[in-house]
């Protein structure tokens, strides 16, 4: 659904940014911003700012930050327009009805109608473990020592000796053959016709992350094989799109989020008090779980079983990961076989600790390496370093390189020196040379740094001072900012101010990317410490050379020397910065 501009603006202006937040984050006035407790992060002193002048909220801890929208997407992670209608709501705006096609709305009752056949077979499951007939279910959740709690949480039910026992059921509530066809609840052969998927098994209802039923998982009571049933795939179960779990993992509010294996493994490391572990539903991750995960979590543990199949099923998840920009982590939980077995031999801080332990991704991927080498065998070491520094020089920063350089050196007892040269070697050889970024010394980098933060500083000062642009506006054009990013930002800002509009909480909403949205709110929360009006002058003086200067060297760079406008620009921007220490500052 398109919503235009002009409604998604009046649902953000029409929902105060510090009455919204403060339903979540208890806040306290300071200045004039309010602080609190960061939602997104972890801490025990207040860094999460909201302006009301703003009207967006920035955390000076961990970078979170955007306008009143960005917030209810982050928090309670949902999409752009699950934001938009719960403001829309909150503050009496109608939005206009999504108009569907015939069949698209018929696709939708379908939809809607598994997911309510889908919810009546779990609460006839759940039912059913509660009953005389349901003792063999329970005797066996019992025995892998769930507890009453943890299986009404997680809806565990039961699906007795017969086969016929949820169709008689669903019969006689009236749903039509067709439909438990479409629900995947139901087998059909030409000799018995329809019957039950699942007899003689627990259940796993698996939900989805707004908590809807989406499908089932059976396992058998004992040895048998299969040793799970799941249901096929339907028009609302996708197995590459879903994790079991996630609907509670999602809310844990943990730094990481676990990727286990299997069921058993999620329910019982949720008892154990890691409510922020999922598995795949029978399948290998794919890079949909991937971004999946990405809307919940920054950082990915991978809690595979230690067998080789875990271990294969880890080196395959690790690439998807970071395609999506995770940071992913591997468990060791050798010598047991699956967190279901770790914890209940060894307890909830033994796993604590192993979790503490973790090895990065990179690092496990190199030990793992590594078990194909003979590591007395010189020339076979030679070839392992071989093979490591290739890896290494695949990583894009300079930094991120060195450290690996510096870790695999140390743990393998060999010269840093002569490793860098190793990866240096591949880096020239491979394609990797092109991107200037590798030859840039550590010195540059800083410089670009610190100019940036400069940049930041200017857009922030702009929106804190009125009086500041007229002067600006004199010496600094958003053309002088050093990124396409910054420039796009400045130029949204400088148009609001000409106009006499300032809003930066505005600019936000010209990002669809959350990533983006992050980084324009922190270019209006960037912090310098000043004592008084005299030092911020000085400051924003000092500043404003600073961002010009860069601008000058920018457009030297790539000035036309035939392009006569151009060059009277420059010039007349280098007099400016020589008489720098005459320009009038006003901040009323
Ligand atoms: P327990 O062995 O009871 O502790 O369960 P588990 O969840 O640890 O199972 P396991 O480690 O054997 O398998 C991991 C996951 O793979 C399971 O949760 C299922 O999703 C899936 N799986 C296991 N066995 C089968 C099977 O026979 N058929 C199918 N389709 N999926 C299976
Ligand atoms: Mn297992």
């Amino acid at each position: 659904m398109f919503y235009p501009e002009e409604l998604v603006e009046e649902v953000r202006t029409r929902n105060d940014i510090v009455d919204v937040i403060s339903g979540y984050v208890k806040l306290q006035r300071k200045g004039s911003s309010y602080f609190g407790l960061c939602p997104f992060h972890n801490e025990k002193s207040p860094s999460f700012s909201v302006s009301p002048g703003k009207q967006m909220y920035y955390c000076f801890g961990c970078g979170a930050g955007g306008n009143v929208l960005t917030f209810i997407m982050e928090y309670e992670n949902y999409s752009f327009p699950e934001a938009l209608k719960l403001l829309a709501d909150r503050a009496g705006v109608k939005l206009p009805e999504q108009e569907y096609s015939k069949e698209e709305r018929r696709q939708q009752d379908l939809r809607t109608a598994i997911l309510e056949v889908n919810k009546t077979a779990a609460k006839y499951y759940y039912y059913q473990l509660r009953t005389e007939a349901g003792k063999p279910g329970m005797d066996y959740l019992k025995n892998r020592q769930l507890s009453e709690e943890t299986m009404q949480r997680f809806g565990l039910g039961y699906a007795g000796k017969y086969s016929d026992g949820l169709y008689r059921y669903l019969k006689q509530k009236g749903v039509s053959d067709e439909l438990l066809r479409q629900s995947g609840l139901m087998n059909v052969d030409e000799k018995r016709g329809m019957y039950d998927k699942f007899w003689n098994r627990v259940i796993f209802p698996i939900m989805d992350v707004n908590n809807r039923v989406i499908g089932f998982g059976g396992r058998v009571m004992g040895d048998g094989k299969p040793k799970y049933l799941n249901s096929p795939e339907t028009k609302v179960f996708d197995k590459s799109r879903n994790l079991y779990g996630l609907n509670v993992a999602r809310t844990s509010r943990k730094k990481y989020i676990i990727v286990c294996e299997g069921y058993m493994d999620v329910i019982s490391m949720h008892q154990a008090g890691f409510t922020n572990s999922v598995a795949s539903l029978g399948t290998a991750l794919t890079s949909q779980h991937a971004s999946l995960l990405k809307r919940y979590t920054q950082e990915v543990i991978l809690s595979y079983d230690s067998d080789e199949a875990g271990i294969k099923a880890a080196l395959r998840a690790i690439p998807l990961l970071k395609e999506a920009g995770l940071t992913a982590r591997v468990l060791r939980m050798a010598p047991y076989k699956d967190p279901d077995e770790f914890i209940k031999t060894l307890g909830t801080e033994a796993f604590q600790e192993r979790i503490n332990q973790a090895q990065n991704s990179f690092l496990f991927e190199v030990s793992i390496l590594e078990t194909g080498y003979d590591m007395k065998d010189p020339e076979s070491k030679t070839m392992f370093f071989r093979e490591v520094s290739k890896k290494i020089a695949g990583f894009e920063m300079e930094v991120e390189r060195e450290n690996y350089i510096e870790a695999i050196a140390q743990r393998y007892h060999t010269s840093f020196e002569g490793l860098r040269k190793m990866v240096l070697r591949y880096l020239m050889q491979g394609e990797v040379p092109s991107r200037p970024e590798v030859f840039r010394s550590r010195k540059a980098m800083e410089k670009e740094d610190g100019l940036l933060k400069s940049q930041r500083m200017l857009l922030t000062w702009l929106t804190e001072y009125k009086g500041l642009y007229q002067t600006v506006k004199e010496c600094v054009t958003p053309e002088d900012f050093t990124t396409e990013f910054y420039r796009q930002v400045a130029s949204l800002l400088f148009e609001q101010l000409d106009l006499g509009e300032l809003d930066p909480a505005r600019i936000i909403d010209h990002f669809t990317d959350a990533q983006e949205q992050k980084q324009a709110a922190q270019l209006f929360h960037t912090q310098v410490p000043v004592q008084n009006d005299t030092e911020l002058k000085k400051a924003i003086r000092e500043t404003v050379g600073k961002v010009m200067e860069a601008g000058l060297e920018r457009q030297n760079a790539e000035l036309d020397t035939t392009d006569m406008a151009a060059l009277q620009r420059v010039i007349t921007g280098k007099k400016r910065l020589q008489e720098l220490d005459k320009l009038h500052i006003s901040l009323e």
